[in-house]
Parts: structure tokens; sequence; C-alpha cells
């Protein structure tokens, strides 16, 4: 069996820039609060605790003095909380994200209804909402947004920056050739990344190459579950993991090559630990 890795996986430079910000305030202040979990990872949320940056839910559970946004950033609310409670903040919004909040203030500001191609329930969606001052939607499904009686008279649209662009185009799409004709204006600003986009991009040539493929990432990480996605789309047999014990041998009996590709949020030892994971099995089945 031979194990084949995707040309560009793993922690893109907004979550390592993120993590390392988080973990040089705790080497040099003590404890950082984080405002969610810098990244979908259960393995990093593990060890970054270990080194004093525990997770907190909202403002109302801070403990100590330092506050950290995570790379998803936060909308203006939080923001205007934390500097009301003079908390020392450690802003690791990733500027991808930012120029996606930006936008949305500026669209909103404009009198532009925004929608963002995403899931409500992200924490950057949310906090991208709130820049557009919650003058708008955020949907994956097109059909809830042409369900509005009317078409608002000027649109905004933004995708959450882990979402592949190829969907992007097709929610626009569907969006501008059923409403152009009843709108003033509809605006586009494409906020996907090219991080992710590039990732997915490596993950698409492998699964063309192999027989079965492996996403590693959080469970909750969305750009793991579009790696997954996109591979599973072309029609090969595609498995989304978080460690190495959830691979189960069946997945990879008599195939003869295995690709891997790995989430914007996994770290580089998770993805290690799979390889040789993978290694140990093929040496005990080697490939026919
Ligand atoms: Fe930023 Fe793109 Fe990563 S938006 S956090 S560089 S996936």
């Amino acid at each position: 069996m031979e194990i084949l890795l995707a040309e560009d996986m793993g922690f893109c430079f907004g979550v390592r820039r993120a993590v390392e910000s988080m973990n040089r305030a705790a080497y040099e202040g003590g404890l950082v609060e984080s405002l969610g979990t810098v990244v979908h990872n259960p393995q990093v949320v593990e060890k970054m605790a270990r080194q004093g940056i525990e997770v907190i839910a909202d403002l109302d559970e801070v403990k100590g003095e330092t506050v950290a946004i995570t790379a998803h950033g936060v909308g203006p609310q939080v923001l205007e909380g934390l500097r009301t409670r003079d908390f020392r903040v450690v802003d690791t919004t990733c500027p991808i994200v930012k120029a996606a909040q930006n936008a949305a203030k500026k669209l909103s500001e404009a009198g532009f209804f925004v929608i963002i191609f995403g899931d409500p329930k992200h924490p950057e969606v949310r906090g991208v909402l709130g820049w557009a001052k919650n003058k708008g939607m955020a949907t994956t499904d097109v059909s809830s947004v042409l369900a509005m009686e009317k078409p608002p008279r000027r649109i905004g649209i933004l995708s959450q920056t882990t979402q592949p662009p190829r969907h992007f185009s097709k929610f626009v799409n569907n969006i501008i050739s059923s409403w152009l004709d009843r709108s003033l204006e509809i605006r586009v600003v494409n906020t996907t990344c090219d991080a992710t986009t590039n990732q997915q991009e490596a993950a698409l040539a492998l699964a063309k190459r192999v027989d079965v493929m492996i996403a590693i990432g959080g469970k909750n990480s969305a750009n793991t579950r579009h790696l997954a996605e996109i591979c599973n789309d072309l029609g090969t047999e595609t498995y989304h993991i978080e460690r190495a014990v959830d691979i189960q041998p069946s997945w990879i009996k008599d195939k003869e090559r295995v690709g891997i590709t790995a989430g914007a949020s996994t770290p580089n030892e998770v993805i290690e630990e799979v390889i040789s994971y993978l290694r140990s099995m093929a040496e005990k089945s080697p490939s026919k």
C-alpha cells in the first residue's frame, strides 16, 4: 500500500499566527482566556490548555485580565464589551477574515442587504454578520434566500472564507439569475480564502490518483469537512477522521493507494501520527 500526501495541507498561516500569538501572550503574561476555540481541533485545544490558554464561551466567564480573540474574529458588540471592561486583548483575527468584516461593514453602511454564503452558526460568519449590523442573513441554502417575498433593492454577497469557491459561484449565479431584473444593484465580494482553495485543489488532485482518501481534522472543522466533501463528490471513497485511532482497517484493506489531506486547523503532529499508523498497517499487509 502506497501512502500519498496532498501537496498542501494542515495549518494555514492564519491559524499558525493565532496559535503563536496566544502562546506568546500566555508565556509572557500568564492566563489567557480565548473566546471560543482557537481552531476546531481538540488536540490543539488540549495542548494550548496545558500552556495556560483556557477556552471560554463569553465575556461573563472571564476570570483573569487577558482575553484572546481567535482567528475567526468577533463582531463589533463583543469588541465593544472587551473595550468597556478594560481587558488586555490579544486579537488574532485572521487578516482575511478582517477583510471580510470590512467588506460587510462597508456594504451595510452603503445600504446593501448583506448575504453571507456560509454556516450561520459558525463564529466567523456570526462575527461578519455583526459587522453588517445584522442587516443581512447567512446561509448555504440559496432557496432560503430566494424564498424572500421581495428581493432587497441593493444586495451585497460575501462568502465564509472556508467555503469552496465553486460552491460560492453557484450560489451567486443563482441569486443573480433570479433577482438581477428585480434589484437595483448586486455586488459580490469574493472573500473565500486562498489557503483553503489551495488545499482543496491539492486534495482534489490527489483524490483522482488514489483508491481512498483520508481527511484529517476536528469533526467540527468546516474546512476539513469541505475537503472530505469535495473528494467524496469526485467519487473517491473518503473518510473524515480526527485521529489515527479512528481509522478502520476495512477502509484500507486491499487498497493500493491511500491519499491524505488535512484541514487548516490540523497540527503536524496529528498528521504524522496518522501517517505512521498507516505505514505500520501497510507493513503488516503489503500490497499485492
Ligand atoms: Fe485565515 Fe484562510 Fe486560515 S481565512 S484562518 S488563512 S483558512
